[in-house]
């Protein structure tokens, strides 16, 4: 059966119908076509990038430059689901900065929507995105690029003060017009609460089945970057293992001149052999 591309529209009415909403990382056109393929719903180019796929300590290093080039190369992956640029840190600072960098995701890369971090402190810069009419997705609780003002990364949210907050903050962002909220890191009842007060989707990550949907990092998910797994992520399967094996049998089997063999070789023509 013939997929239909995924809209903004079609994830806001899978809240209202009780569907639960999938989205995955990606960072690469290899990548992206499998997931599309598999008929998840959003495919988002997370900043995680820094981490899972540069090497960087931390995302707060990833620039505007690697976003775009690495969110264009997934867009050529992506048929049906919906694509989400994540905005770098430092790239909303201000609301002009907000609206440029948003607006090169969508003219450079062909993204179908934006994510930025934070809630009270981005307001701003949320309210000019949606006002310039790019589509914005929130994102509370554990906000990596925030990770020094948050000491780490830590669960948030665990006192009735904190928890507040971010259920005040969500109704901000979706008063400011995102979409969809993301939510990183709080207790699962908090997202429970904050999923039942918001009109727009919740996609939760490490916060509990109670949120409209799920999202994880990829690279993670598939047991491909194991520096360290989180609590919150369920490993489907375990690639790293898998890869190491396959480029350990391939260093021997070169060595060994076991491969290539003459299924992997190509011929020429005696004669032609002969003219050489
Ligand atoms: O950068 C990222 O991958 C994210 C997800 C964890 C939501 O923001």
């Amino acid at each position: 059966m013939e997929r239909k591309k995924l809209t903004i529209e079609a994830i806001k009415d899978k809240k209202k119908s009780g569907e639960k909403i999938t989205m995955l990382t990606a960072y690469d056109y290899s990548m992206a076509r499998i997931i599309d393929d598999a008929g998840i719903d959003i495919i988002l180019v997370g900043d995680s990038l820094g981490m899972v796929v540069l090497g960087y300590d931390s995302t707060l290093p990833v620039t505007m430059a690697d976003m775009i080039r690495h969110t264009q190369a997934v867009r050529r992956g992506t048929k049906n689901a919906l694509l989400i640029g994540d905005m770098p840190y430092k790239s909303y600072d201000t609301q002009k900065l907000a609206v440029e960098n948003a607006a090169r995701f969508m003219k450079d890369a062909q993204c179908d929507a934006v994510k930025l971090e934070g809630g009270t402190e981005s307001l701003e810069a949320a309210e000019a995105i949606v006002g310039s009419g790019i589509p914005l997705m929130g994102h509370l609780g554990l906000t990596p690029q925030s990770i020094e003002k948050l000491g780490g990364y830590k669960v948030q949210g665990k006192t009735a003060e904190a928890a507040k907050v971010i259920i005040e903050d969500a109704k901000k962002l979706e008063s400011a017009g995102c979409f969809s909220i993301v939510l990183e890191c709080i207790p699962n009842a908090i997202a429970g609460i904050i999923t039942k007060e918001l009109k727009i989707p919740t996609i939760g990550i490490g916060a509990g089945v109670d949120c409209d949907g799920q999202v994880l990092v990829t690279n993670d998910m598939v047991g491909l970057f194991d520096r360290f797994v989180p609590k919150f992520v369920k490993q489907y399967v375990k690639l790293a293992p898998q890869i190491s094996e396959g480029v350990k049998r391939y260093k021997k089997e070169v060595e060994s001149g076991k491969f290539p063999t003459k299924e992997h070789t190509f011929e020429i023509k005696t004669e032609e052999l002969k003219k050489v």
